[in-house]
């Protein structure tokens, strides 16, 4: 799988295009093309429909200890600012950055990796941005630059382990930085808050400042007590919503794997706290069968548990869902999703005000005055159970993926490249994408074989007939094998042609995108064909 491969073919065809590109583009920020914004609305639409609308309440699904009710919630990107300071963002939510200070670039200071090599009495630590077998030879080409010597001299280097992350190196008087030509030009690293800033209605100062979401998930706490007391829910359940996100991320990159625009797809669900690890378990493993039911079934997916060092401090476990995307190095892989067990600590934060581990306990944070460093709302959000007449505070399980790293995700897997005989037999290369027929932006395509002898007319009935029910694409342009390239190349399952057999007997081929296999059904039998297909 070649990414640049899956790139150009996401620009040739419409599924994503830098933002703002005739101006240059804006780093981090992706637009999706017509197919694009079909593909990602089918993700979307999937989810919602497997985790809420299509979710059975009545019976506990396989793996979960009861059966359990699921909600939607649909809120603003813009909320109060308090909102953020008790969730530990305005504190907390920051990464490290070093800047150079010849080449004026910024890094995030642990996406900076070298290694320390000696040549001609020096040593020095070479840093790059790149990882894996690119990371080792770019380092090897600027060590030779620097102290001046030939690629055929490459063995004067004495090169020290393997590449070292710059989180490890504490002085960076030696450090050539990734884009630097002299040593020591990387500043310390600083904090950088991710959040993006803005100021609400004409105040421009402090007091009008708010901030873009960095996360769906504060939306749905803020609102536990709305849900409980508009809607008949009752603990368990789950609080569903998708939506945009907003980062500034230090360096965006990979496509639209780290963007500083992205949309989410979370849920919070709540229980009572001695059934947590139960459902944890459960949402942890009923998440990442979502992901294989799509079609991300091979090695490129893992299900992969958090050691205890790299659980956040109010966590009891979180596994991560990823796939090994094709930007990556061999071996390494990204996520697509977290399964987070976040106990009582968001409801908590918003009742009593911003918490921090002291031991083993969460406390309200305090400032030099013994106040709460940032106030709660104040409101109760525990939870009455009618029928054990319990007060609890519900523990919380998020299950937290990324609609834009799925569908990336989705593309990567589905792009494949074989070789079928065209018209005439003769090998034809092909592109095509292996897209679940649910994800695909278009489910179906109708061609006339030729532009005359009726054929385009009971063509266009077929594909009217279509159109109410699935997303439906007509051709006449062009030799059929190329129609055939074409719909192959961005997706879509199933092919009908009307030929010169429909004229005398009623029937037209549909042929499958993956099997290439051609069988004849009555025109008038079509809908009925593709939609018994697509609900498989
Ligand atoms: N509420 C928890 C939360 O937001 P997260 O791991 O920071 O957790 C959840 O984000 C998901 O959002 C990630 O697994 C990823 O799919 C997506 N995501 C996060 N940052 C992203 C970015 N900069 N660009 C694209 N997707 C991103």
């Amino acid at each position: 799988m070649d990414m640049e491969k899956v790139v150009s073919l996401c620009k040739r065809r419409g599924f994503l295009f830098q933002s703002s590109e005739i101006y240059g583009g804006l780093n981090g920020f992706w637009d999706y093309g017509p197919l694009g914004v079909e593909l990602k609305r089918n993700v979307k639409e999937a989810w919602w429909r497997d985790m809420v609308t299509g979710h059975d309440e009545l019976a506990a699904p396989p793996g979960a200890p009861r059966a359990y009710q699921m909600v939607g919630l649909d809120c603003t990107i813009i909320m109060h600012p308090q909102v953020w300071k008790c969730s530990g963002h305005y504190d907390l939510f920051h990464d490290f950055m070093v800047d150079c200070r010849e080449s004026k670039k910024r890094y995030r200071h642990d996406q900076v990796q070298g290694r320390w090599v000696s040549a001609k009495g020096q040593r020095i630590f070479v840093a790059s941005q790149t990882g894996g077998e690119e990371g080792l030879a770019e380092t090897q080409h600027k060590a030779l630059k620097f102290f001046n010597l030939r690629a055929k001299d490459a063995a004067e280097l004495a090169w020290e382990g393997d590449l070292l992350n710059l989180t490890k190196i504490g002085e960076f008087a030696q450090v050539l930085g990734p884009d630097a030509k002299t040593l020591g030009t990387l500043t310390p690293p600083r904090e950088f808050n991710l959040m993006f800033k803005t100021y609400v209605g004409a105040l421009s100062g402090e007091e009008g400042a708010a901030f873009l979401r960095p996360e769906t998930a504060q939306g749905i706490f803020v609102n536990f007590k709305n849900v409980c007391d508009s809607s008949r829910v009752s603990v368990p359940f789950g609080i569903a919503q998708t939506g945009k996100s907003f980062r500034n991320e230090i360096t965006p990159r990979n496509f639209t794997f780290r963007s500083r625009e992205f949309e989410q797809m979370e849920i919070e669900f709540f229980c009572h706290p001695q059934q947590s690890p139960e459902w944890y378990r459960y949402w942890r493993n009923r998440r990442y069968r979502w992901y294989t039911e799509l079609g991300l079934a091979g090695e490129r997916l893992r299900l992969r548990d958090h050691e205890q060092e790299e659980l956040s401090h109010y966590s009891c476990g979180t596994a991560d869902i990823e796939y090994a995307f094709p930007f990556l190095p061999p071996g390494e892989f990204g996520e697509l999703e977290g399964i987070a067990h976040r106990g009582d600590f968001d409801l908590r934060s918003h009742m009593e005000g911003k918490l921090v581990r002291q031991g083993n306990e969460l406390v309200v944070e305090k400032d030099a005055e013994g106040k709460p460093r940032h106030r709660g709302s104040g409101k109760d959000l525990s939870y009455f159970d009618d029928e054990t007449r319990e007060r609890f505070v519900p523990h919380v399980i998020e299950p937290s993926a990324g609609a834009d790293r799925a569908t990336l995700a989705f593309l990567c897997e589905a792009y494949h490249e074989d070789s079928v005989p065209d018209e005439n037999g003769k090998p034809r290369e092909r592109t095509l994408l292996k897209l679940h027929p649910r994800l695909a932006p278009i489910k179906a395509a109708v061609f006339p074989l030729v532009k005359k002898d009726g054929m385009p007319e009971v063509a266009q009935k077929i594909y009217r007939e279509l159109k109410p029910h699935v997303t439906v694409f007509y051709d006449e342009k062009g030799a059929v094998g190329r129609r055939y390239a074409r719909q192959d190349e961005v997706g879509t399952p199933f092919c009908i042609t009307v030929d010169g057999q429909t004229l005398s007997d009623g029937t037209v081929t549909i042929r499958d995108r993956d099997t290439l296999k051609q069988w004849r059904v009555k025109a008038e039998d079509c809908v009925a064909e593709i939609k018994g297909k697509l609900l498989g």
